[in-house]
């Protein structure tokens, strides 16, 4: 028969429908270790109130350490007569100590209080497991921008040849944002490291119970000030949910790249064996499975945040039984962001470049016209007139086909009187990129510092 919380004033229990659509210990069993880190602190401040003495107090603490274990072990587990896993682990509770003890543990907290917990708990733990995992990949881009530092690449706008940059200022372009997502994790973690124990249904704990001591407890830094905000609100689950969305799009963006690369038409890297999948009908194929299902996978994890805010979007204060949905999409994130990581630090560490094909391509398609024009402005022409002139200097090779340093002396003199041979020291990959030499541009010297400053911080992170 179902054991259930609120047996008192009902004649049945619930119809199987209703079961079916409310029972949650399908997804949210993981919790409960920490329900039962939970129920040992909140068993302490019942000592403290006086509501257990001593020998119960013993007694309840070994049957929940009994119950710890045995859901470690798989040998206590939640059955279908349990609605969620705070039922579940009453259940268990009461079978390891008996009914009188055993039923002592849930006064003066709620199953609203205590899930609003458990969110909170689970999310500190898994932004520091993901945080370890954003940062192993950090330490890979970090390590192969050092490995090709000084090739050049096509650096594009638009996808477009744009201007040469260093293949490690790019590859470095990736780490920073994860760097970022690292830190919004801890800075979230400060948030999510106030406890809501001891808010009750809603309005409070009424038993003499102290709130702060469950918090420290469990290595939160403080306890709610307001009861109902601490069991109606969720923006801790939304704003870790948001953190986790970015970095998949981060991730996701990075794959574009890789899988373009990937192609004949680019060349510009190979993927590792181990790391990349055949077709079981075209024996050449080799394809790119990481980064195509990181960036599919991104948007189910993108949809998981929408999900759990359109969730929120329209309750009322205080605790909704809605807000039993908030589990599923963070755990949905959690999970393929777990699978995602490895996989994708392994195939970055592991792909081979093609530098040559990259420094080939580098200079080509008029991307050191901008060059030309800086050239010019630092001999004194207003920017205006030197970008008019480069742009001349692109009309003309597009016109003969062919690149801006086959243009001759007489044609260079030709579409202005500035343009004297001397301008050619700037029409090479080198110079281009040399001139870049300011903080966070592209120049072998600036690059080579921010090889360093994104490791510092990664260890800082860690
Ligand atoms: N399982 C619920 C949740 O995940 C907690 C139980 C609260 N239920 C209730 N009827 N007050 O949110």
């Amino acid at each position: 028969a179902r054991l259930s919380l609120w047996g008192g004033r009902f004649a049945s229990g619930p119809a199987p429908a209703l079961a079916a659509l409310s029972d949650s210990t399908h997804f949210d069993w993981r919790l409960a270790p920490y329900d039962i880190r939970g129920s040992k602190a909140h068993a302490n401040v019942l000592h403290r109130a006086g509501l257990l003495d001593d020998a119960q107090l013993a007694g309840m603490q070994e049957a929940l350490d009994a119950l710890a274990r045995d859901v470690a072990s798989g040998d206590f587990a939640a059955d279908p007569s349990d609605e969620d896993v705070h039922t579940a682990l009453e259940r268990g509770l009461i079978e390891r100590a008996g009914a009188d003890l055993g039923g002592r543990l849930r006064a003066g907290r709620s199953r609203n209080d205590q899930i609003a917990t458990l969110i909170r708990l689970f999310v500190r733990d898994e932004a520091r497991r993901l945080g370890a995992m954003i940062l192993d990949l950090v330490d890979v881009l970090q390590t192969r921008a050092v490995e090709v530092h000084g090739a050049a690449m096509p650096g594009r706008t638009h996808l477009q040849h744009a201007q040469p940059v260093l293949l490690s200022h790019h590859l470095l372009a990736h780490a920073w944002p994860l760097l970022r997502d690292v830190e919004r994790l801890q800075d979230l973690d400060a948030r999510a490291a106030i406890s809501p124990y001891g808010s009750g249904a809603l309005a409070g704990s009424s038993l003499g119970l102290d709130p702060e001591a469950v918090a420290e407890e469990l290595g939160f830094t403080g306890s709610v000030w307001n009861s109902i905000d601490g069991t109606a609100s969720r923006d801790i689950a939304a704003e870790f949910a948001f953190v986790l969305a970015m970095t998949a799009i981060d991730l996701s963006r990075l794959s574009e790249e890789i899988i373009l690369w990937n192609t004949k038409e680019f060349s510009f890297i190979r993927l590792d064996d181990g790391y990349s999948t055949g077709s079981s009908i075209m024996p050449q194929k080799k394809n790119p499975d990481i980064p195509e299902l990181t960036r599919g996978k991104t948007g189910r994890i993108i949809g998981d945040l929408t999900g759990l805010l359109a969730t929120l979007k329209a309750l009322p204060l205080a605790y909704n039984r809605d807000l039993q949905e908030d589990k599923e999409p963070i755990f949905d994130q959690v999970d393929s962001l777990a699978l995602v990581l490895p996989a994708f630090t392994g195939m970055m560490a592991t792909l081979t470049f093609n530098t040559e094909r990259m420094a080939e391509l580098a200079p080509q398609g008029f991307s050191l016209a901008t060059d030309i024009a800086d050239w010019l402005v630092r001999s004194g022409v207003p920017f205006r007139e030197a970008h008019e002139i480069s742009g001349a200097c692109v009309a003309k090779a597009e016109e003969q086909d062919k690149e801006l340093w086959d243009l001759t002396d007489a044609e260079l003199s030709g579409i202005s009187a500035h343009l004297d041979p001397a301008v050619r020291e700037v029409l090479s990959v080198e110079g281009s990129i040399d001139s870049r030499d300011a903080k966070g541009g592209t120049a072998g010297p600036r690059v080579a510092e921010q090889e360093l400053e994104v490791l510092r911080r990664s260890g800082e992170l860690r």
